[in-house]
């Protein structure tokens, strides 16, 4: 299996790298060329594209003959980094290519999500103040995932809770909807956000899927998971 990591070097994406290699993954890393020494532990094992994530060009190279795209979404800038990411990858991944992107719990698919009061007031304020100095453009993550959604590819994107640092729980369990009981806890270990997202790769249910995903050791999951640990 050929797979393609968009935003290698980043943290979840070292993690990508890290899971995709131990499964005896062919792997392909595409990161901005100022930060391709972060990636200096798996040299050896991965080729490198260096570029920005939004370059087609770049993309097009990294992409072919690859089997799978893993592309972490960022809403970097006012360039629509996230949108232009993931418009080159639709665009220019090989047609039959399995496509996992992630994203935050703040992405709605279908408007169904109820989101905590604190959630809401942390994403309209973040998002204002990331728009006026021009760091951040969530606005923009919102419309790269709405042409994902769109999309007849073979698509999935993960939509991470609360990350932190620290040793695997183990796969995460998910649910359509920001809200369910189930994900009330909010957390998710930063490497079992990347597990998922590899483990999404051979799961043909999760294709056109949105799963909202919280580790499987929070108190909301030991709580309300089904047996099977999905939605
Ligand atoms: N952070 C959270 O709590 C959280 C919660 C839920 C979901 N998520 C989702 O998880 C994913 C990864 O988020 P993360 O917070 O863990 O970040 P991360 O993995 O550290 O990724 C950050 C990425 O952004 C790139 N980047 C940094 N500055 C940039 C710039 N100015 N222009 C272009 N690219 C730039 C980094 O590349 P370099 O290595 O080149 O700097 C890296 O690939 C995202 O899809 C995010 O929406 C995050």
């Amino acid at each position: 299996m050929k797979t393609c990591i968009i935003g290698a070097s980043g943290k979840l994406g070292r993690y990508l790298v890290g899971h995709a290699l131990e499964l005896g993954h062919e792997v392909v890393g595409v990161c901005r060329t100022q930060s391709c020494a972060k990636l200096a532990d798996f040299a050896e094992r991965i080729r490198i594209v260096p570029g920005a994530t939004n370059d087609r060009a770049v993309i097009a190279e990294a992409t072919a003959d690859c089997d799978t795209v893993l592309c972490v979404l960022v809403p970097w800038s006012r360039q629509h980094y996230a949108s232009g990411t993931a418009q080159a990858v639709l665009d220019l991944a090989p047609p039959d290519a399995r496509l996992v992107f992630s994203c935050g719990w703040h992405i709605s698919r279908d408007g169904l999500d109820v989101y905590p009061l604190g959630f809401r007031i942390l994403i309209a304020i973040f998002g204002r103040l990331a728009r006026l100095i021009r760091f951040v453009d969530i606005d923009d993550q919102v419309e790269a995932c709405r042409r994902i959604f769109a999309s007849d590819r073979r698509w999935t994107v993960v939509r991470g809770s609360d990350l932190e640092e620290g040793e695997s729980e183990g796969l995460p369990v998910w649910s359509r909807h920001v809200g369910d009981p189930i994900l009330a806890s909010n957390r998710t270990r930063r490497t079992d956000f990347a597990l998922f997202m590899v483990d999404a790769i051979g799961d043909e249910s999760l294709v056109h899927e949105a799963p909202a995903i919280v580790s499987r050791c929070s108190p909301s999951a030991r709580r309300h998971a089904p047996a099977d640990g999905g939605s």
